[in-house]
C-alpha cells in the first residue's frame, strides 16, 4: 500500500508539465516578423512555459498560463515607420538583385550590433540568468547564435520563409536548385534550363557570400563582444531544431531532415467577432465582397498613380463590394462600390462567407490566412518572396497572378483576370480543397511547435536527430572529392587507352612498311 501511494505520488509529480525557460530573439522591425515571433513565443507561454522575448516592440497583454516577459529594444523601431514611408517598396524590381542582398546583409549587421549594445540586452547578458532553449529568427543575423551558448541553452532557429539555403546549410538539409526556386526569384517549380542555371548560380553565390563574407564579419564582431565564445562556424552549425513557417498546403513539398519541422500557420488565430459596421457591410453584400490589402509594408501612396487608377477602375466595374485597405494619401473620389479603410482585421474578414476574392501582394502571412479560410486570390507580387508565393497559388489552382511590374499591368488585363476569378467556380473549389489540406494535420501548427521545443529540451538538444552531413566540410558534403577521383580516374583510363592504341598502330604501321619494303 505504501509503495502504491508513493508510486502514485511519483506519477502525479512527474506527470505535471514543468514549464521550461525559453528566450525568443526576434530583432527585426518589420511588423510581420514581429507578429510571427510574438505569436510563437506567446503560444509557448500559454502552453505553460516561462518565456522571455527580445524584440523591438512590447506585448503588454497578460498571459493566461506561463509567463511572458518583454526585453524591449527601445528606440530601435523609432523612425522605422518614416523609413517605410520613404522607402518606396513599389519602386522597382531591383529588390531581388544581388546588390540588394549585400545591402540587406549590411543593414542586418548594424541591427545586430545595436541589439548587442542595447542596455536592456546588456542587462540580460550580465544577469547570470540561464535558459533551456533560445529561439532565434534566422535572417542573416548569425552573430545572435552566440546567445544559446551564452545562456547555456539549446539553439532553436526559426525561419520566417520556410526552408531556404541558410537554414538548410545549418542542419545539412539539401537545397535542390533543380526544382526549388530561390525565394527571391520569380521562377515556378518547373524551371527551364536557363532558369535552373540562374537559380543554381544565385544559390552558390548566396552561400559563398554568407559563408565567407557574412560569417567572417560576425566572427570578428563576436571576438569584440564575446571574447570567450566558440567560433561562429561552430555555433552556426549547432542548431538542435529549425522551426519552419511553411507547410505543404502553403507551398511546394521539399525534403526536410528530421530536425526541421513545419509549423506554417501557427500565427493564425481562429476568426473573432467583427466590428458591428464591418459585419453589416459584409452581411449586406448580396453579390459578395472583394478584399484588397497590400499588407503592412507596402504603402498605397507609393503605388504608381497609373497602376493605382487601373486597379480602381477595374474594381469599380465589379458588381461586388470592394473593401480596400488604404492607410493614407487618399485624395480623390472612389467608385461607389469601393470602401476604403485604414486598417482591416484581415483574418476575421476573410472568414466571412460573403468574401469571394482576396486581392493581395502575396505575403506569406496573407497567403496563409487566405488558405486557412479557403478564399481564392488575385496575387499582385511586388518584391521578395511574393512572386514565389504567387506561383504556388497559380500552381495549386486557387488563384491567378499579375505582377505589379508586368508591362501588361493595366485596366484591361486586370478586368479580364478579375472577371475570370469571380466567374469560374474552379478557383473557389481549389481554394476549399487546399484549405482542407491545410487543416488536416494530426496536431495544430502551434501544438506542433510547443511539442518540438519541449522535445528538444527533454532530449538534451536531441543530437540523435542531426544528420551526419552537418559535420562534413562542404566539398565532401557535395561529393566533390568523390567526383574528382572518378573524373581523374576516368581521364587516366582514357589517356592510357589512347596511348595503347597509338602504340598498336605504330607496330602495325612498322610491319606494313616492312612488308612493303620486302615486296619491292
Ligand atoms: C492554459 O492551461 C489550461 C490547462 O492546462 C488549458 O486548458 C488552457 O487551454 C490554457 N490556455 C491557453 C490560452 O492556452
Ligand atoms: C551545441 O549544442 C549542444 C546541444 O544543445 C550543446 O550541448 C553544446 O554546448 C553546443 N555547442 C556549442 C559550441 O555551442
Amino acid at each position: 500500500m505504501k509503495h502504491l501511494v508513493s508510486l502514485l505520488l511519483f506519477v502525479l509529480l512527474t506527470d505535471k508539465y514543468e514549464g521550461a525557460k525559453i528566450l525568443g530573439v526576434f530583432i527585426l522591425c518589420g511588423k510581420s516578423h514581429y507578429h510571427l515571433g510574438n505569436s510563437l513565443m506567446r503560444g509557448l507561454a500559454e502552453a505553460g512555459n516561462d518565456v522571455t522575448m527580445i524584440s523591438p516592440f512590447e506585448d503588454k497583454d497578460p498571459t493566461e498560463n506561463g509567463s511572458y516577459r518583454n526585453v524591449v529594444l527601445t528606440g530601435i523601431a523609432d523612425g522605422y515607420e518614416d523609413h517605410l514611408k520613404r522607402l518606396n517598396l513599389f519602386g522597382g524590381n531591383d529588390f531581388n538583385s544581388f546588390t540588394h542582398i549585400v545591402g540587406f546583409h549590411k543593414s542586418v549587421y548594424s541591427q545586430v550590433k545595436r541589439a548587442f549594445d542595447h542596455p536592456n540586452v546588456q542587462k540580460l547578458l550580465n544577469s547570470n540568468e540561464q535558459f533551456d532553449a533560445v529561439i532565434i529568427e534566422q535572417f542573416s543575423n548569425d552573430a545572435l547564435q552566440v546567445l544559446p551558448h551564452h545562456f547555456n541553452a539549446h539553439f532553436i532557429a526559426f525561419s520566417p520563409v520556410g526552408s531556404y539555403y541558410t537554414v538548410n546549410n545549418m542542419v545539412g538539409n539539401p537545397t535542390m536548385t533543380s526544382y526549388t526556386p530561390g525565394f527571391i526569384t520569380t521562377f515556378s517549380r518547373d524551371m527551364s534550363l536557363f532558369q535552373r542555371i540562374y537559380n543554381t548560380l544565385l544559390h552558390l553565390s548566396q552561400c559563398f557570400l554568407e559563408y565567407f563574407v557574412l560569417l567572417d564579419k560576425y566572427e570578428k564582431l563576436l571576438t569584440e563582444y564575446f571574447p570567450s565564445a566558440p567560433s561562429i562556424y561552430d555555433l552556426h552549425f549547432n542548431a538542435s531544431l529549425v522551426l519552419l513557417n511553411s507547410h505543404e498546403s502553403l507551398g511546394q513539398p521539399v525534403p526536410l531532415v528530421p530536425n526541421m519541422i513545419n509549423i506554417g500557420g501557427f500565427h493564425v488565430k481562429p476568426p473573432k467577432v467583427l466590428p458591428v459596421d464591418l459585419q453589416r457591410y459584409l452581411d449586406e453584400a448580396e453579390d459578395g465582397v472583394v478584399l484588397l490589402s497590400f499588407g503592412s509594408n507596402l504603402r498605397m501612396h507609393n503605388m504608381d498613380e497609373g497602376k493605382r487608377n487601373a486597379l480602381v477602375n477595374a474594381l469599380g466595374k465589379l458588381k461586388q463590394r470592394v473593401l480596400w485597405k488604404w492607410e493614407s494619401g487618399y485624395d480623390f473620389e472612389l467608385p461607389p462600390n469601393i470602401k476604403r479603410v485604414n486598417w482591416i482585421p484581415q483574418m476575421d474578414v476573410l472568414a466571412h462567407p460573403n468574401v469571394k476574392l482576396f486581392v493581395t501582394h502575396g505575403g506569406l502571412l496573407s497567403q496563409t490566412e487566405t488558405i486557412y479560410n479557403g478564399v481564392p486570390v488575385l496575387v499582385i507580387p511586388v518584391f521578395g518572396d511574393q512572386a514565389m508565393n504567387a506561383n504556388n497559388a497559380v500552381y495549386d489552382g486557387y488563384g491567378l497572378s499579375l505582377s505589379y511590374h508586368d508591362p501588361q499591368f493595366g485596366e484591361a488585363k486586370l478586368t479580364a483576370v478579375l472577371e475570370k476569378l469571380l466567374s469560374e467556380p474552379r478557383y473557389q473549389e481549389n481554394a476549399k480543397r487546399v484549405s482542407r489540406l491545410y487543416h488536416d494535420r494530426y496536431m495544430t501548427p502551434m501544438e506542433t511547435a510547443v511539442y518540438w521545443v519541449d522535445y528538444v529540451i527533454r532530449h538534451h538538444g536531441a543530437p540523435h536527430l542531426r544528420v551526419a552531413g552537418v559535420k562534413l566540410p562542404w566539398y565532401k558534403y557535395c561529393l566533390l572529392d568523390v567526383f574528382g577521383v572518378i573524373v581523374i580516374s576516368f581521364g587516366l583510363v582514357i589517356i592510357s587507352l589512347v596511348f595503347l592504341l597509338k602504340c598498336i598502330l605504330k607496330v602495325f604501321q612498322n610491319r606494313k612498311t616492312a612488308t612493303k619494303l620486302k615486296g619491292s
